[in-house]
């Protein structure tokens, strides 16, 4: 029930303070007078040249490097590589000003790990930050300062490949997930020589371009942006990402490299984001081809005014700045202001007094034995099983005969999918190499690609179907390419490339049992799949180990425990599909055919946002609340026991969502405010215990203003978002 609605909405004003401990602060101030003093020796074109980041390493390059014009590369790696072209900016310019180098370090630099949103399947924010740390240190090791990474872009659109590289379709896991990457590669201390600068991307609404085509104009409203899209990059800047990338994409028609509203708005303006800000690969040069600048002139002046610190590949601030500055188009302390946003980066990192990197730690930390751990125990944790009809998995220990089928099923290089920094196929262990090694002598195991990944032949399958018809199990391995997945990569279909559902259609007319093991970077469109094969595990892209990471789940050597960080579609044409929906006028009624519903399609997923089974059950129980009546700035406890009721061990991620059913601005069906991992021996009970005030039960009202409203709440503990426990409580008027 909503009480006295307008009257009674109480207005929450969050405010953040923040201090420095004293050491940091001195630090912080050192490094000022340090930029104070370099800016006063810097020319006007060094000071652009410090905004210029150009990719890879050339002759041309090597003489602007020398001159001071360049102040960062990207796509140059290795530390024998960045220390000679380091030489250059810190041996032969006139002020020696280290450069920076920046690579897109998405999920590990040499050691792979699963893809971004497998790991986000994970629901383990500890988990994630050990693996950014790894990735940050073989990175620093190899002279990398600077990941263009984490991308936080909300996605709730498959379509678009880039789902590959964020958390998903929601802001709170997509919240947590952006602050625990970002704690993963920076740490305490960017300047300690195992650690890297973030960069939180795309800023913003990237991950929502129509029709789910890369690059499209996204058209949104202040809520949605807001409530939606925006808490990543809130979270990624209160972990202290040292910087930022601005986007491709148009937003309600402004280029979000020059967006005043966003930019010097929100993110410099409420959040005082003091980092700098890189723009997207010639995102500067392309607000002329967006038809929002008349020429590179205009481009560079509406970018720099909109703080966009560095001009990626544009070349646009490299040629229009000094003129701007001289004409007086462009102020030069708005130019200083960016510089010093630069300098104070490099500062931070210790460049000045470090600028090189060190070949032996290199050599000694790449691929190093307890990184190569951490990704299968990563892959473990990331991989969902989505069925498991009639207990086929785990396998039995004494299993006689295991067909492997599949093109994805010996594919190293698709282990890695999308953005692999200096990944190598060589470096991966295919799910078939990890299931011969965990089966070893006890079982045989055959193996038949059956098709190609993309082709049409079908002159495998013959093969592929007398290997089933022998075995006592097949395991078909299918789904998309790493590189179909990720930049530039969207589909208008989702179903299994090529001819491979064909191929498992025909393995599953051998009567064989199949286990269906799905690789690729979205959710899939698998219905039949669903319907008719009995045991389904999502593996993703599952980065070097995923073989090993598979066997270890097939056989239980471990548990399945990852959740659908995105709801599943039954087909494209359901798209976009998320939990957290708004309710219509008309839900949904079988007998009326004027609700909201598809003639063709049930309204409900294939899986739902959180789904994720186990070789265990678990039981919830016990209910309570702390109270039933909170006050609007008030708090209140939710609490529940889960009981492992099942014969193993196992981890369940338990998961908390509230509805506010009447309000002024209509709330979705369900919101994620909280979840957790528990950890159960059999038998084992555990309570759990999530807190939910103003952060949690409040919304944007009419006027943009964060406010709870007085009213009755449900609230659910449960496994998925579809299923809970229930509970109601009521806000209080004043
Ligand atoms: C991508 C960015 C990436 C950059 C540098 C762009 O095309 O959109 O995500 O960081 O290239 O590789």
């Amino acid at each position: 029930m909503r009480l006295c609605r307008d009257a009674c909405a109480l207005l929450i004003v969050l405010v953040w303070s923040w201090t420095l401990p004293g050491a940091a602060s001195a630090q912080a101030s050192t490094i000022e007078q340090r930029v104070d003093d370099l800016l006063s020796r810097m020319t006007i074109e060094e000071k652009v040249g410090q905004l210029v980041q150009y990719t890879g390493f050339s002759e041309s390059t090597a003489e602007a490097i020398r001159e001071g014009r360049v102040g960062s590369l990207l796509n140059v790696v290795g530390a024998e590589n960045t220390n000679r072209v380091q030489r250059l900016a810190v041996e032969e310019s006139r002020l020696g000003i280290p450069l920076l180098f920046g690579l897109d370090v998405i999920h590990g630099y040499r050691t792979v790990f699963p893809i971004p949103l497998a790991t986000a399947s994970s629901w383990d924010p500890e988990l994630v930050t050990s693996l950014e740390a790894i990735a940050a240190r073989e990175a620093r090791a190899a002279g990398v300062h600077w990941t263009f990474a984490p991308m936080i872009d909300i996605a709730r659109d498959p379509r678009w490949g880039r789902i590959v590289e964020g958390a998903g379709e929601d802001p709170y896991l997509g919240a947590v997930m952006a602050a625990a990457r970002v704690r993963g590669f920076q740490g305490d201390d960017v300047a300690a020589p195992n650690r890297i600068l973030a960069c939180l991307k795309h800023y913003v609404a990237y991950g929502a371009p129509v029709g789910g085509r890369d690059y499209n104009s996204v058209d949104m409203s202040e809520r949605s942006l807001r409530e939606i899209y925006l808490p990543p990059y809130k979270a990624g800047v209160d972990a202290g990402a040292a910087t930022l990338m601005s986007a491709f994409n148009l937003l309600n028609g402004v280029p979000t490299t020059a967006n005043a509203f966003t930019l010097n708005g929100i993110l410099r303006g409420e959040w005082g984001f003091d980092g700098f800000i890189v723009s997207d690969w010639n995102s500067i040069g392309e607000l002329i081809a967006h038809g929002y600048a008349a020429d590179a002139k205009d481009a560079a002046r509406l970018a720099l005014e909109a703080t966009i610190d560095m001009d990626m590949m544009g070349g646009i601030y490299a040629g229009q700045l000094a003129d701007l500055v001289r004409a007086n188009v462009v102020p030069e302390a708005l130019l200083d202001e960016s510089v010093r946003r630069v300098l104070r980066a490099k500062f931070s990192l210790g460049l000045f007094e470090h600028p090189y990197a060190d070949s032996a730690t290199e050599a000694a930390v790449l691929l190093r034995e307890d990184h190569v751990a951490a990704a299968r125990e990563a892959a473990r944790r990331s991989m969902v099983l989505l069925k498991n009809d009639g207990g086929l998995l785990p396998l039995a220990d004494d299993i006689g005969s295991i067909a492997v089928i599949g093109p994805l099923a010996d594919s190293p290089v698709d282990l890695l999918g999308s953005w692999f920094a200096q990944g190598r196929a060589e470096d991966g262990v295919s799910v078939l190499a990890g299931i011969r090694s965990r089966a070893g002598s006890r079982a045989a195991v055959t193996y038949a690609p059956g098709s190609t990944i993309t082709g049409p032949e079908r002159d495998g399958f013959a093969e592929a179907v007398a290997i089933a018809r022998r075995a006592d199990v097949a395991i078909v391995v299918v789904g998309e390419r790493g590189m179909e997945t990720g930049e530039a990569a969207s589909r208008t279909e989702l179903e299994l490339p090529g001819v491979q559902q064909d191929l498992i259609e025909a393995v599953y007319e051998t009567g064989t049992p199949i286990v269906a093991v799905v690789m690729s970077g979205r959710p899939l469109t698998i219905p039949w799949l669903a319907e008719y094969v009995p045991a389904i595990l999502q593996a993703w892209h599952p980065g070097i180990q995923g073989g090993n990471a598979v066997a270890d789940l097939l056989w239980g050597d471990a548990n399945p425990s990852g959740k659908l960080p995105v709801t599943f579609p039954r087909s494209v044409g359901q798209i976009p599909i998320y939990y957290s929906h708004d309710i219509t006028g008309r839900p949904r009624a079988e007998e009326n055919r004027f609700t909201s519903k598809y003639i063709d399609s049930p309204n409900t997923p294939l899986y739902p946002f959180g789904h994720g089974l186990s070789y265990t059950t678990f039981e919830y129980g016990d209910l309570v609340l702390s109270t039933d009546t909170v006050a609007p700035h008030g708090t209140i406890e939710v609490s529940a026991t889960v009981t492992n009721t099942g014969g193993v061990a196992g981890v369940e991620i338990v998961q908390l969502y509230i509805r506010d059913p009447v309000a002024s601005v209509v709330r979705p069906v369900k919101e994620l405010e909280g979840f957790t991992r528990v950890s159960l021996d059999p038998g084992e009970r555990q309570a759990v215990r999530f807190s939910l005030g103003p952060r949690e039960l409040g919304f944007y009202n009419q006027d943009m203003q964060w406010v709870v409203e007085p009213g009755e709440f449900l609230v659910w503990i449960g496994w998925n978002s579809d299923e809970g426990l229930e509970g109601r409580f009521v806000v209080a008027g004043d």
